[in-house]
């Protein structure tokens, strides 16, 4: 007869990444390392996304219910929401398909940057782009990302420089220059590119991290006011961690 030494056993566990930042990439590799059953996912938004190490999938599940039906069909035990913060319907999906399906969710959210007491703090694009029309100056830097560009659209009085990962398809600024490019970037690149344009005012959202950071200090440097959009608030009650280490952490734990 054989018999099962005393100990801890590993309990079968299957991750789900939602992806599509540099942290859920850092937290698919650091899983992988640890043997843990993983599957990245992304939205296949951008034409050439970065993929993460590790099996991926890609495109969107079909809303809540969508992706509650994958949680179980995909024997899936616990979802790591490392999404952008301003993905708030992939967020707010993921928070109520884990509560139908009854499997443990972390959402993963880098920290918001300092705030800058010279600012101009608004609630959404929607007010970013009303700021835009109030402001006296003439050229305007958007680093929104392409999908919020429709907010600024009917405004002819400004000039826009528009930096995007893919060039935009949908309605866009009529004075606009486009620059396509994907951070990281430096202090003294984004210092040369605001001069090169003259530009008077930054328009970002509170996108937080390191990678596209440079902006902030290069507008202080040159003068340029900034208009920050602030991030979507999570779903009420949701488990939340800053760090990869701490949700691969969280991701570990459950494998006992
Ligand atoms: N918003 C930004 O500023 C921004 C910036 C950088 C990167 N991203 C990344 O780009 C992706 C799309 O962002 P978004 O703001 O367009 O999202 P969103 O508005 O929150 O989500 C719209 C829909 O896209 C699908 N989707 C989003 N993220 C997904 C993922 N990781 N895997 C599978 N499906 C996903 C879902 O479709 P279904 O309803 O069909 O499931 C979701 O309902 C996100 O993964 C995000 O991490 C966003």
């Amino acid at each position: 007869m054989s018999r099962e030494p005393a100990g801890r056993y590993p309990l079968p566990v299957r991750i789900l990444i939602l992806g599509g930042t540099g942290e859920a990439r850092e937290l698919a590799a650091a899983l992988l390392t640890t043997g843990t059953d993983m599957l990245s996912s992304l939205a296949g938004r951008v034409r050439e996304p970065r993929l993460p190490e590790g099996p991926v999938r890609i495109g969107g599940f079909g809303g809540a219910d969508g992706l509650a039906a994958f949680l179980a069909a995909e024997g899936i035990t616990a979802v790591v929401d490392a999404t952008h913060p301003f993905a708030s319907g992939i967020t707010a999906n993921a928070a109520q398909a884990t509560a139908a399906a009854g499997v443990p969710l972390l959402v993963l959210r880098r920290p918001e940057w300092d705030a800058d007491p010279a600012w101009h703090v608004v609630g959404d694009i929607t007010a970013a782009a009303a700021a835009v029309r109030d402001w006296p100056g003439e050229a305007v830097f958007l680093t929104t990302g392409r999908r919020d560009l429709a907010a600024f659209a009917g405004d002819d009085t400004h000039r826009f420089l528009v930096r995007t990962v893919d060039p935009p398809d949908g309605p866009a600024p009529g004075r606009m220059t486009l620059v396509t490019s994907r951070g990281p970037y430096t202090v003294e690149g984004e210092t040369a590119l605001m001069r090169e344009h003259a530009i008077g005012l930054l328009v970002t959202k509170n996108s937080g991290g390191p990678m596209t950071a440079a902006k902030l200090e290069a507008a202080r440097h040159v003068g340029v006011q900034v208009v920050m959009v602030q991030r979507p608030p999570l779903p009420p009650g949701s488990a939340s961690v800053a760090t990869v280490a701490e949700a691969a952490r969280w991701v570990v734990r459950r494998h006992y």
